[in-house]
């Protein structure tokens, strides 16, 4: 018998009620959240390619940054709060989901990437802002970036293909 799930009692809410009984609510939530995704991989790519030597040359770093990290930020939450709703019709069975782990997992080490970037080589940026090869640190942060965040996709999808747990 499966141990204690606290994830079982998301299910019971109203609003997972409705995401698993309304014909439009998985939908329109999943078009929300690919479209939120799109903005948050999209725009993290622009800072990556940045950081990789590889596009937006005649830009400065920080100027990139400014620009396009607050459409990360307002995408990701968007993201957060769809992802959210769609898990919690079948929170208990998304929560043991091998593929749906792996994607917190990848994003998780994306965030600790982040922050490494951001506690490390970032701290100096003032000394390499307009340079065209940004410092290798600042380069591995980007490629890390990249692939984790590639990986997040694949698993995200992923769990369309494998996920067939019914809550009843
Ligand atoms: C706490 C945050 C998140 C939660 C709880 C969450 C949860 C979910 C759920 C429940 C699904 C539906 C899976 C299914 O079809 O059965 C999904 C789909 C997906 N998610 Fe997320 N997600 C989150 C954030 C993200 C982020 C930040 C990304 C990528 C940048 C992402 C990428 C995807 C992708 C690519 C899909 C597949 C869409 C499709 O099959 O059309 N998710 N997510």
């Amino acid at each position: 018998m499966a141990g204690f799930n606290p994830f079982r009692l998301v299910e019971q809410t109203g609003v997972a009620a409705w995401v698993r009984e309304d014909a439009l609510a998985f939908p329109v939530l999943e078009a929300v959240h690919v479209s939120a995704v799109m903005l948050v991989f999209g725009s993290i790519c622009m800072m990556d390619l940045r950081l990789l030597g590889a596009a937006s040359l005649s830009q400065p770093v920080t100027r990139l940054s400014d620009e396009v990290l607050p459409w990360t930020w307002t995408a990701f939450a968007v993201a957060v709060v769809s992802g959210s709703l769609l898990m919690s019709g079948q929170a208990g069975a998304y929560a043991v989901n091998a593929q749906f782990q792996l994607k917190m997992a990848l994003m998780l080490a994306a965030g600790c990437n982040m922050a490494l970037f951001h506690f490390g080589v970032w701290r100096g940026v003032d000394a390499w802002d307009r340079a065209v090869a940004p410092p290798a640190r600042a380069k591995l942060a980007g490629f890390l970036s990249l692939a984790l965040w590639i990986g997040v996709i694949v698993a995200g999808r992923w769990v369309g293909w494998t996920f067939s747990a019914s809550p009843f």
